[in-house]
């Protein structure tokens, strides 16, 4: 089935906290690397240090903290009306730390991007690559995936290894699949906005 769909360029990108693949998409965008827009960043915290980032880089911010939403469903149909009334079409998760309901997901099919911090399946949920290091793998590294109701568990977009050294620690370990989260999550954007890709089941193909 082809799925790839003609978009905007206009990219929504969730945070909750540092921000740091944020501004490899800011900077890949102002470098001229990756032809995009980021339309928003929306934010459940108030505090998020990715906020001043996206404010520094002139773009929109929201804040939606959900303690003000009755439940999951309200929140994220708030969130759809924000991203739908700046016409974005592609989502990009970057450590934003809220499960989204099938509302949300059912808004933008195909449409929602997340990177985690090991090589998927290995290493699903919170710490990836202290999940990693604990196990004592050699082979370490980062998921671009599309996002499905499983937790980190869709389509495989791309991926970057990061061999594991005698002398790591959880930090040293995770500080080096960062640099490489944020070479690869501007590509699999790219990738993803220049159409011609298609699912085969659960396989991500460009031909
Ligand atoms: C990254 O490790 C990412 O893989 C995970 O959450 C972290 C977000 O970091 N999903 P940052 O806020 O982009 O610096």
């Amino acid at each position: 089935m082809l799925t790839s769909f003609p978009s905007s360029g206009r990219l929504g990108v969730l945070i909750s906290g540092r921000g740091s693949n944020l501004q490899a998409i800011i900077d890949a965008i102002t470098e001229g690397r990756l032809d995009a827009t980021i339309a928003v960043v929306v934010s459940n915290r108030a505090d998020a240090g990715g906020l001043e980032r996206a404010r520094r880089a002139g773009i929109d911010t929201v804040v939606l903290d959900q303690r003000g939403f009755g439940s999951r469903d309200a929140y994220d149909r708030t969130l759809v009306t924000e991203l739908r009334r700046r016409e974005v079409g592609l989502i990009c998760l970057a450590g934003f730390m809220r499960l989204l309901s099938s509302t949300f997901l059912e808004a933008f099919p195909d449409r929602i991007l997340n990177i985690h911090p090991s090589l998927l399946p290995s290493f699903p949920g919170l710490d990836g690559q202290e999940q990693a290091w604990r196990h004592g793998v050699k082979i370490a590294g980062a998921t671009v995936h599309i996002v499905t109701p499983e937790l980190d568990a869709g389509p495989i977009v791309l991926q970057a290894v990061v061999p594991v050294l005698e002398g790591d620690t959880s930090e040293t370990l995770g500080d080096r699949i960062l640099e490489v989260e944020h070479r690869i999550y501007p590509e699999a954007i790219g990738i993803m906005l220049s159409g011609g890709w298609r699912l085969d089941g659960r396989r991500f193909l460009r031909s």
